[in-house]
């Protein structure tokens, strides 16, 4: 495969890695999650390194899938919980990449592949352009059960690989990869992060029971899971990827908004015409607030705006 890392074959460095490529912060979090002596390859993977899994690890993992599993039957959509089911995912420990993979690349030629932390855009786009899945391998510790802001083995294997199980789903996302690559040359990268964001991460579809979760940023996290359903306070639009690409979001608090789609073939076919005129339209427009309502939009909920944060979204 293609990699940006340029260093000979197996042997990257983090000095060739990350030069220019990702921040400090990411930098450092990054570093955290490769072990010392490990060996880190061109294309950023590493090894699982199965045996490095502590008690409290396993235990951390057991306790989220409990809770999660749990709550998220009702709110969840049907293809998550199929998902789940035939990946026979463990429910008391961390699962081995590998027998995950053995059922995803039957059903859908996905797999996942571990990684230390957050890739840069280009190298994790790659890797859904080739049907990989780059998961952090480490568990987010006891204390940090109900939040972390870096994505963790629980929210990136939990939260993301079941839906990759579903055909279409599967195929939308590779899509998204090979958008991204070729984003990343048009400067549009926000615009697309965007929909990733409200779609892949915070994403709502209607069902015949009413709305469920599908986005892996909700059913990872127990509050957001009941907020983004129950609670009067943000808005819930029916998905516009114009729309969606102008628009702000929030990575330290519940979102203001979540977008609503009726199928994942509507996900699929929205995404399937060249965004170039798309975005040359949209960089003449002006960015939208996370929590404004645009006429036009297809409301289906006007957000109270109780508790919501007054710094500016991202
Ligand atoms: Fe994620």
């Amino acid at each position: 495969m293609e990699s940006l890392v340029t260093a000979d074959a197996g042997t990257a460095t983090l000095e060739d890695s990350f030069e220019g490529t990702l921040t400090d912060k990411l930098r450092e979090q990054f570093e955290a999650g490769l072990l010392s002596g490990q060996q880190l390859r061109p294309d950023f993977t590493i090894e699982q390194p199965l045996h490095r899994y502590t008690a409290s690890d396993h235990a951390v993992w057991a306790r989220l899938y409990e809770r999660q599993a749990g709550m998220l039957r009702g709110r969840v959509c049907d293809e998550f919980l199929q998902g789940l089911a035939a990946l026979g995912m463990a429910s008391d420990r961390v699962p081995d990449f590998e027998r995950l993979n053995e059922t995803l690349m039957r059903a859908t030629g996905w797999q996942v592949v571990a990684v230390p932390g957050l890739v840069p855009d280009e190298v994790f786009f790659d890797h859904l352009a080739n049907r990989r899945f780059p998961a952090s391998w480490w568990m987010r510790k006891p204390e940090q059960l109900d939040y972390l802001q870096e994505p963790d083995c629980f929210h990136d294997v939990f939260g993301h690989v079941p839906l990759l199980i579903n055909p279409v789903f599967a195929d939308y996302m590779q899509a998204y990869g090979k958008g991204g690559l070729k984003a990343a040359s048009m400067g549009a990268l926000d615009m697309l992060a965007r929909l990733y964001w409200y779609t892949v991460e915070f994403g709502l579809i209607r069902t015949g029971q009413g709305l469920r979760i599908y986005g892996a940023g909700i059913l990872s996290s127990q509050g957001e899971s009941i907020y983004s359903l129950d609670s009067a306070s943000p808005n819930r639009i029916g998905f516009d990827v114009r729309r969606i690409m102008r628009t702000r979001y929030r990575i330290d608090t519940f979102q203001k908004t979540y977008f609503v789609i009726d199928s994942f073939d509507q996900l699929f076919d929205a995404t399937r015409p060249d965004f170039t005129p798309l975005y040359a339209a949209l960089s003449t427009q002006p960015t939208l607030g996370a929590g404004d309502i645009e006429p036009g939009d297809r409301v289906i909920h006007t957000g109270s705006r109780e508790g919501w944060a007054d710094s500016d979204d991202i």
